[in-house]
């Protein structure tokens, strides 16, 4: 029997042909810190995978004095407009809207290819930034902004693009999913599990983000607008969060066999020829083996339902430095096949 040999993948790639490309990082947090310590760990494999070097020009952050893991102090700078100029790829881990949005908008406008994991800034800012990308010539990519290490954008956008798309919900924060299943599954009391969440550090800075389901109505208008093609909004959001639920609530849920979860969902309706979307955030007691009722702790689950596909259902890491980096890379990816020579 002859022996397996494993593929040379750098046959006939000679990266050193090409000028690396020079990719900016804006954030050293959770995230960044991932993908710029990915990078340099997997930067043989990545200039195998497109036959280019990919060379990290800078990492944009507040405070350059901080310790940070896995990162060359040298690269740090709070010049992020600099930084940004610099660039062929801008990656945008730091999050808020400011100074994000103007940012991205310098790095479109010089050419450079965007990548971002900012779910809020794509929520409310979306249809303008792809306006302008379109205007500029360049991507503007997402994925890691809607369920992390989740690949449902690639899903809604490629996988499904010959398909008609019905419905998506999903259970897609993974901090009140966190809070739901400690009262469902260990008997805490439901203000004792929101206090242990935000002690553990599963809740937003500001809470009212996972709590009041705003995290939710961005992930869920994202893939709505994406499905879809319409132009929906944060304020087309039927939105309830969590907070106005009282353990008589989750009582009755148990009493009846079923599970609280927070389900964020899209589905069309009206016509075929004038479709309109409508999109939800709210709490839903579900059926045991429903499988939004089977995500656990912090895990996120999406179902999403096309005619001819049928019933898709995706399940995994919602959150999580790594784990939201291996969707930020895959577009970073994507990002340099598009840069010129
Ligand atoms: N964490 C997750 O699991 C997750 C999952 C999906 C999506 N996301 C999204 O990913 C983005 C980053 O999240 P994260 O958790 O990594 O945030 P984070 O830990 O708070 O990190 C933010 C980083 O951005 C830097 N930064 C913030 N404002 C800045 C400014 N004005 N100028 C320069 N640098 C600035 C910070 O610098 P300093 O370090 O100096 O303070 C920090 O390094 C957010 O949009 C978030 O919604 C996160």
């Amino acid at each position: 029997m002859s022996a397996v040999v494993a593929p040379d993948l750098t046959e006939g790639v000679d990266e050193n042909l090409m000028a690396p490309v020079r990719v900016a990082v804006l954030g050293a947090g959770t995230v960044g810190g991932s993908v710029v310590r990915l990078l340099h760990e997997r930067s043989d494999l990545y200039a195998a995978r497109v036959g280019r070097r990919l060379e990290v020009v800078g990492v944009a952050v507040r405070d350059t004095a901080k310790e940070r893991d896995g990162i060359d102090p040298a690269l740090l700078t709070t010049d992020a407009e600099a930084l940004v100029d610099s660039a062929d790829v801008v990656v945008e881990v730091m999050g808020g809207l400011d100074p994000a949005r103007g940012l991205i908008e310098r790095a479109m406008r010089r050419g450079a290819q965007v990548v971002t994991a900012n779910k809020q800034l794509i929520a409310q800012e979306g249809v303008a930034l792809h306006a302008l990308a379109d205007e500029c010539g360049v991507g503007l990519d997402y994925e890691a902004a809607v369920m992390a290490a989740i690949p449902v954008m690639a899903v809604v956008r490629e996988a499904l693009a010959g398909d008609v798309i019905t419905s998506i919900s999903g259970v897609v924060n993974g901090s009140t999913n966190f809070i739901l299943d400690m009262v469902a599954r260990k008997g805490v009391p439901f203000e004792e599990a929101v206090r242990k969440a935000g002690e553990l550090g599963y809740l937003e800075a500001d809470p009212t983000e996972d709590l009041e389901g705003l995290d939710a109505a961005a992930k869920i208008v994202i893939l709505a607008r994406t499905a879809w093609g319409l132009p929906v909004t944060l304020d087309d959001v039927r939105r309830q969060g969590i907070t106005g639920l009282t353990d008589e609530d989750f009582h009755n849920a148990t009493g009846t066999g079923r599970v609280v979860k927070l389900v964020a969902s899209a589905w069309r309706s009206g016509p075929a020829a004038s479709p309109k979307v409508e999109v939800a955030v709210r709490p839903v007691a579900l059926p045991q083996d429903d499988p939004l009722a089977m995500a656990r702790g912090g895990a996120n689950v999406v179902v999403i339902e096309a005619e001819s596909a049928g019933t898709l259902r995706l399940h995994g890491a919602g959150a999580g430095g790594d784990e939201t980096a291996s969707a930020v890379l895959a577009d970073v990816l994507r990002a340099v096949r598009r840069v010129g020579p």
